[in-house]
């Protein structure tokens, strides 16, 4: 039976392991390679699930190991990479830009760097798929969308280390030949989210009736997509995108920080059986993040005109089964928030 081998980066985080588990279950004739080195924001209970199916391996390993990775490609062979991952985190970006550079940076070059070592006598029929964030775009004013034409001008350690990934992907193409594609996605959200992020980290919070640390004004906006539909994209992308080409990947969704988090409260108190109003006398106004971008905001055209692909799932009803899953999954909530996660809390939050 015809097999395609195909590496997944990241694959035991947010993103990745919805990604895994949409290519494991519908594309049974390939091997799925999942290659993560499980950093804090990596967690195999992510893909208990689908752990069992006879397409799924487990490659524990660092993008950045120069050998290893070259050593898997030669074993392997692997003919596609859809490559996620990352330090992701913008807070923690500005804590530690270093870690952000070598992951995303270097971790990138070295994959980029094997898969040509391997292939670029004959590329026919191989594919390196980046997965990156609107973020690289930098901010919008008031009006506005990014496109796939707007220049790149990231604000943050994260989205600088991100479009300098970006551009050393571009330039294989360029210089070697290499095929292919990258998409910019909005802010992402759904189940198995770590709770560090605004929507997962207030979901929690409000569980746990602690302050919901909104930052300055809370006048911030994003555009959020829910993660399987992401996922759902980055399948008609590997397998649809024409090849040296970025898509933008977009909900058509722009929320203002401050009426998410109202909504996600009335969501909440209404689940929790509180009283309206409860959980929205959590929110705190708190010292603004360094360099805030104040808004992002994609046009998805070009995805929908030319792939056909658009968001299935409304806001609302992604939010709703957001705060189910964490609802239904205490033990996983409870995992990720012990140990580093409290320690990284207390000392993020406690001088603000
Ligand atoms: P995440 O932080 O939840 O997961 C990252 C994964 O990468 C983890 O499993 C981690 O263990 C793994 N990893 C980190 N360093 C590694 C290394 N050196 N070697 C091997 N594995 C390593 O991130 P996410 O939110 O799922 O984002 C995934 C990708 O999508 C990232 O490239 C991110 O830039 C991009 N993206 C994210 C969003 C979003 O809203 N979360 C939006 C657009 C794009
Ligand atoms: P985040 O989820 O960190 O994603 P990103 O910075 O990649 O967009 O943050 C989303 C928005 O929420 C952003 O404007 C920052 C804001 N935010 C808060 O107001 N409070 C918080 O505790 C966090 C984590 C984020």
């Amino acid at each position: 039976m015809f097999k395609k081998k195909i590496l997944i980066t990241g694959g035991a985080g947010f993103i990745g392991s919805h990604v895994i588990r949409h290519f494991v279950k519908k594309y049974s004739n390939y091997e799925i390679y999942n290659l993560d080195i499980l950093t804090y924001a990596g967690n195999l209970e992510n893909l208990k699930d689908i752990e069992d199916y006879p397409n799924y391996n487990l490659l524990l390993e660092d993008i950045t190991n120069e050998d290893r990775i070259q050593d898997l490609f030669t074993e392997y062979e692997f003919d596609g990479v859809i490559h996620l991952a990352a330090e992701s985190h913008v807070d923690r970006s500005i804590k530690n830009p270093l870690a952000f550079a070598k992951t995303n940076i270097l971790g990138t070059l070295n994959l980029l760097n094997s898969f040509k070592n391997r292939w670029s006598d004959n590329w026919k029929d191989k594919r390196f798929y980046h997965i990156s964030t609107d973020e690289v775009y930098g901010t919008l004013g008031e009006t506005g969308l990014f496109t796939e034409e707007t220049p790149y001008s990231p604000n943050s350690p994260y989205s600088a280390s991100k479009a300098s990934s970006d551009h050393f992907v571009r330039s294989y193409g360029e210089t070697y030949g290499m095929p292919f594609v990258i998409s910019n996605c909005s802010n992402n959200y759904g189940p198995n989210h770590f709770p560090e992020k605004l929507i997962p980290l207030f979901i929690n919070n409000i569980i746990e009736n602690k302050d919901l640390p909104v930052y300055g004004d809370g006048n911030y906006t994003r555009d959020w997509l829910y993660v399987k539909d992401h996922a759902r994209a980055i399948d008609k992308i590997f397998h649809e995108g024409e090849n040296m080409k970025t898509y933008n990947i977009g909900g058509f969704n722009e929320w203002k920080n401050i009426d998410l988090v109202k909504l996600l409260c009335r969501l909440m108190d209404n689940k929790l059986g509180r009283s309206k109003g409860e959980s929205e006398k959590l929110i705190t106004f708190v010292k603004d993040r360094p360099g805030h971008d104040l808004r992002y905001a994609i046009d998805a055209t070009k995805i929908k005109e030319e792939l056909g692909w658009e968001p299935s799932v409304s806001f609302e009803e992604g939010l709703s089964l957001t705060i189910d899953w964490y609802l239904e999954n205490e033990e996983w909530l409870i995992n990720v928030t012990s140990g580093e996660y409290k320690n990284y809390y207390q000392d993020f939050y406690s001088n603000r």
